[in-house]
Parts: structure tokens; C-alpha cells; sequence
């Protein structure tokens, strides 16, 4: 272990025997945005400690109910009312190869794979890509990673053939076979090989609820909170960085990759996107093979599997509605940046108290540290999401996680083993958890954030974090849960 890591690790020490003793008085200096708890709840707290400390804390499960997530942002005008319902009209659509579905696809619809607890939310309990796979007749072997319980996953290739770096999406389905597509003929990629090789990694859906308010946090917003608490950072261990994308790195002998205007991304895993409107032209045309005004060429041009005209769908200028003229990729935009935010239980599950202590506790062990509770939209023409709070516990940050989740992609700076510190809003109600969905439990989640170890220049930037979390009482641990799937 080198000296640095010496002084890290002292002063992390430190700061968890001061946790301890912070604990006790339950002080809030740390998390500026947390509600002072009343010193009658700290002696409360303390007698359920030696009554409850002996049960093993665990994840309280999905928190029933609807209503918390899928509504309108409040304060729009009629208008923007308009526009959401055709956004949501669209989003939530099954769309067919006359249409411009394929050739390669994951599904037919953006709200197959974004609709627990509400359309545009995360997996659902049936992964709607087993009979999707066979729909209309289509001849489409479901991959083995593919499972009727299982989250929706899109797939990754780490490497081409020749060992250069891929990364790319390679789409489960074809139309092959189906109804809607006659004369066509193509194969799946071959999975079984990728997977046996180890190159092959996946992808879950991320929620966009609240997207439109973590599409307007300014840039020097993220980079003032990364240098507010950059002293409780250190401490932890934790660094962090933004997703630049920098226009021209072009690598030699590779086409050039787009780098667009040089500021913070901020949606997908690894924030490897700008806006909802870039991410609604790649996914209809990765996810769903339907080409648009931003990717206006097929990902797979084979002559005899083109059905439709090219791109599959653009602005209407003929339209006689209002909001009949806005492509697709703007009504998906236009849905997600006016789709509410999720709303949190106050005392589901566990009771109020537990869940606020769980608050103090995700503060003071380290957590906030990357999943930031709150920041603020800057302006806007919409009035709705100007000057907004964005209760959104990310730094949207990237952060290097160690070896135990690195999937060996790299995306725009973000390296194989650096991810978005993951928005943790409506995780109360999620299923699937990680970028992989390798988990359905919130303290495994939490497990696997630490990996690899400094003296080997590899430790997950959580390490310290997750240590601190596991010398909690189990009572403690239960309040963290808790407050979590409160939210
Ligand atoms: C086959 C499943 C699938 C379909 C269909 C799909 N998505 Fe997604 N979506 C994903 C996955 C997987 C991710 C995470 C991708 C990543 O980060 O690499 C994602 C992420 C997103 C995000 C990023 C949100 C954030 O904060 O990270 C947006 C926005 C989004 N999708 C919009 C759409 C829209 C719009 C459509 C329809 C045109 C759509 N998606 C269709 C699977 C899907
Ligand atoms: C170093 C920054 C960092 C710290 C500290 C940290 N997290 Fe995370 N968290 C992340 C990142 C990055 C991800 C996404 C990782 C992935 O999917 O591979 C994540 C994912 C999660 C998820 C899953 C969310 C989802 O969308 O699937 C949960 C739950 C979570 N964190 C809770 C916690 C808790 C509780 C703590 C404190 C014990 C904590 N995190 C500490 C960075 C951090």
C-alpha cells in the first residue's frame, strides 16, 4: 500500500469512528439537505437498536401502489399538456415493419422496455422480448440471457473479431419470417460465441422519469457540487468526473465518431448522451431499426429487408394538426422532458422515522457522496422545469467502480470501468438493478459497488463506502433500505 493510500485509508477510518459518534446524536452537518431529526427521535432510535439489531436487514421488495410515477410534470399550460399526450401516445406504440420496424431490432416499442411501475420507467416483471422474438411469425431464437423473469437487455459486444475495440449495441431480433416482411432473410448475431468468449455485456433500461428537469442542471451546476463537498469526497476515496464528449478524437484509421458541441452528457449508463432528443434518435433507430431525421441511414441495409421509406419517419410538413408536424423523436423527447418526477412515500416501508434516519445514514456513511440528493434546473423557456429542485441522488458523475462492475466498454471519456453514478429516484418501485440488472435485491446492489483494491490501482471509488455501510447495525442497514425504497 503506498502512502497515499495510507492517508486515505486513516482518514476514512477517522471519519467512520466519527460516523459512529455522530450517529449517536444523529448531527446533520454532512448533508446539508437533510431535515434535522429532534434528539427524542435519536433516544428512540437508540432503544430500537437493542431490541431490533439481531434481525438481519434486508430488501423490503418493490413498494406497492400506483400513482407515484407517469403523470404530467405539474404547471404546464394546456398546450404542453397536448403535446405530452401525443408523446405519450407514441412512446407507448408497437410499431410494425410498413412503419419502418427493422430490420434488426430489441422490440417495437420504447414502452415495452421502459414501463415498471408506469410507461416510462424501467424493465417490467415480463420481459416482453420472449414473444416479441416470435411475434407475426418472426423466426427469432430467444438468446439464452433472454428469460420470461428477467429484465429487458440490449447487448454489447466489447471487441470486434480482430480484437479492435466494438462496443457497440448488436440487436437480438430480425424480421425474418415475419408477416409484415416477405422476401426477407437474415441472421441473429451470433450470441452464443460473444457470451462463451466473454465479449458480450448488457444494458437494462434507465427510467426517464424527471428527465427533462436532469436535462436543464447547467453544467457549472454539476461541476460546483463536484468541487462543494470535494473534502467529504477525499475522505471517502471517491473522484468523479464529467462525460465530456470531445469533439475530433478521431482514432487513425477509424471513421470519426461524433463529438458534437464539447459540454456535459448526462443520460445512459455511462452519461454517453447530451439530450432526450439524441437519445430518442438512437434508440428508435438501435433499438427499434427505425431511422430518423438524426440517423437518417439504416443500421443494416440489406436490399431485400427494406420495407419502408427512408428515414422511416420525419416531420410532417403536410400535417394539418398541431401536433401532428413534430416527428416521433420529438414527441418521445417532448413526453420525457414533461414526465413528472417520482414521488417518494413518506413512511412506505418501514414507518416515517425509519425511513428519514435511513435519509441521515445515506448521508453520513458516504453514499450522497456520489448520489448527490439535490440540485437545481437553471432556466428555461418552459416554465414548469425552470428553476427547479431536482431531487435526483446523482452527481451525474462518472466514477471508476472497480473490476466487479466494469463491463470493458468505453464511451465518449468514460472507460470500461467508469459508469454515471445512477440516479436513485423511483428506485423504490424498480425491479432490476445495475447497468446489467444482474440483481432484483437492493443489498447485493449495494455489495457490488465494491471491487478491486488500491494496491492493485484498480479499487472501486465506493470501496470505503460499502465498508462503511457494512459496519452499520443491521437495524441501521434496515433504515438505509428503507429510506430507499421509500423513494
Ligand atoms: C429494447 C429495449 C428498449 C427500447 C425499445 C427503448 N429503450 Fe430506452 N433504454 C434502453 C436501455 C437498455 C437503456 C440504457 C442504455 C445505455 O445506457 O447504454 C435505455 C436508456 C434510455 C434513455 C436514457 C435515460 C437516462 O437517464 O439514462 C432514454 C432517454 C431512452 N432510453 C429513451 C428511449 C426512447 C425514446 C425509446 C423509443 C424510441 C426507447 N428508449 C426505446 C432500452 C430500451
Ligand atoms: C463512488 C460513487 C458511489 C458511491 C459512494 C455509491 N454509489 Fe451507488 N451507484 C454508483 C454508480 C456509478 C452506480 C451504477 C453502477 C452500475 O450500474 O454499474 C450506482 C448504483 C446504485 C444503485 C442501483 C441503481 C440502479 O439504477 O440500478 C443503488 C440502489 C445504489 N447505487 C445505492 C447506493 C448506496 C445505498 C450507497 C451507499 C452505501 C451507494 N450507492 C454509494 C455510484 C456510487
Amino acid at each position: 500500500m503506498n502512502k497515499r493510500s495510507t492517508g486515505l485509508l486513516l482518514s476514512a477510518i477517522l471519519a467512520f469512528v466519527g460516523l459512529l459518534l455522530m450517529d449517536m446524536e444523529f448531527a446533520s452537518s454532512v448533508d446539508p439537505v437533510a431535515p434535522t431529526i429532534a434528539p427524542d427521535t435519536a433516544t428512540a432510535t437508540t432503544a430500537t437498536a437493542t431490541s431490533t439489531s439481531t434481525t438481519r436487514a434486508r430488501d423490503p421488495g418493490v413498494r406497492g401502489g400506483t400513482g407515484a410515477a407517469g403523470g404530467a410534470i405539474a404547471g404546464l399550460t394546456a398546450n404542453q399538456k397536448m403535446f405530452f399526450d401525443a408523446g405519450l401516445e407514441d412512446f407507448s406504440e408497437e410499431e410494425t415493419v410498413p412503419e419502418g420496424l427493422g430490420p434488426t431490432m430489441n422490440l417495437d416499442g420504447c414502452g415495452g422496455c421502459h414501463s415498471q411501475p408506469a410507461i416510462g420507467g424501467s424493465s417490467p416483471p415480463v420481459n416482453p422480448q420472449v414473444a416479441f422474438a416470435g411475434k407475426l411469425h418472426a423466426r427469432n431464437k430467444v438468446p439464452p440471457f433472454i428469460t420470461a423473469t428477467g429484465p429487458v437487455r440490449e447487448v454489447r459486444f466489447i471487441r470486434n473479431a480482430d480484437g479492435s475495440p466494438d462496443g457497440g449495441v448488436h440487436d437480438l431480433y430480425t424480421i425474418t419470417g415475419r408477416d409484415d416482411a416477405p422476401g426477407c432473410s437474415m441472421s441473429q448475431p451470433d450470441f452464443a460465441t460473444a457470451v462463451s468468449n466473454k465479449n458480450a455485456i448488457f444494458r437494462i433500461p434507465t427510467p426517464v422519469f424527471g428527465a427533462g428537469l436532469m436535462e436543464l442542471i447547467p453544467d457549472s451546476a454539476i461541476l460546483a457540487n463536484q468541487t462543494a463537498n470535494a473534502t467529504q469526497r477525499r475522505t471517502f476515496g471517491i473522484r468523479g468526473r464529467p462525460n465530456i464528449i470531445l469533439a475530433g478524437s478521431t482514432v487513425s484509421g477509424q471513421p470519426n465518431n461524433n463529438g458534437n458541441d464539447g459540454t456535459i452528457a448526462r443520460f445512459g449508463w455511462k452519461s454517453q448522451n447530451k439530450s432526450l432528443l439524441l437519445f430518442s434518435g438512437e434508440a428508435y433507430n438501435v433499438e427499434m431499426g427505425i431511422t430518423n431525421e438524426l440517423f437518417q441511414t439504416e443500421r443494416a441495409e440489406q436490399a431485400n429487408c427494406q420495407y419502408a421509406m427512408a428515414p422511416n419517419d420525419i416531420t410532417d410538413s403536410e400535417s394539418t394538426e398541431t401536433v401532428g408536424t413534430i416527428s416521433a423523436i420529438e414527441k418521445f423527447s417532448i413526453f420525457m422532458r414533461f414526465l413528472a418526477p417520482p414521488t417518494p412515500s413518506a413512511d412506505t416501508p418501514g414507518g416515517a422515522l425509519s425511513i428519514s434516519r435511513g435519509q441521515q445514514l445515506f448521508s453520513a456513511v458516504g453514499c450522497a457522496a456520489c448520489h448527490t440528493p439535490m440540485m437545481q434546473t437553471g432556466n428555461s423557456t418552459v416554465t414548469a422545469l425552470r428553476y427547479k429542485p431536482v431531487n435526483l441522488y446523482s452527481d451525474l458523475m462518472l466514477h471508476d467502480m472497480g473490476p466487479g462492475l466494469a463491463d470493458g466498454v468505453s464511451q465518449g471519456q468514460a472507460g470500461p470501468r467508469d459508469f454515471r453514478t445512477a440516479p436513485l429516484w423511483g428506485v423504490g418501485q424498480r425491479i432490476f438493478f445495475l447497468h446489467d440488472g444482474r440483481t432484483s435485491d437492493l443489498l447485493i446492489a449495494i455489495q457490488e459497488h465494491a471491487s478491486g483494491s488500491t494496491r492493485t490501482n484498480n479499487a472501486s471509488e465506493a470501496n470505503l463506502v460499502v465498508a462503511n455501510f457494512n459496519n452499520l447495525r443491521e437495524n441501521q442497514k434496515q433504515d438505509v433500505l428503507n429510506f430507499l425504497r421509500s423513494r
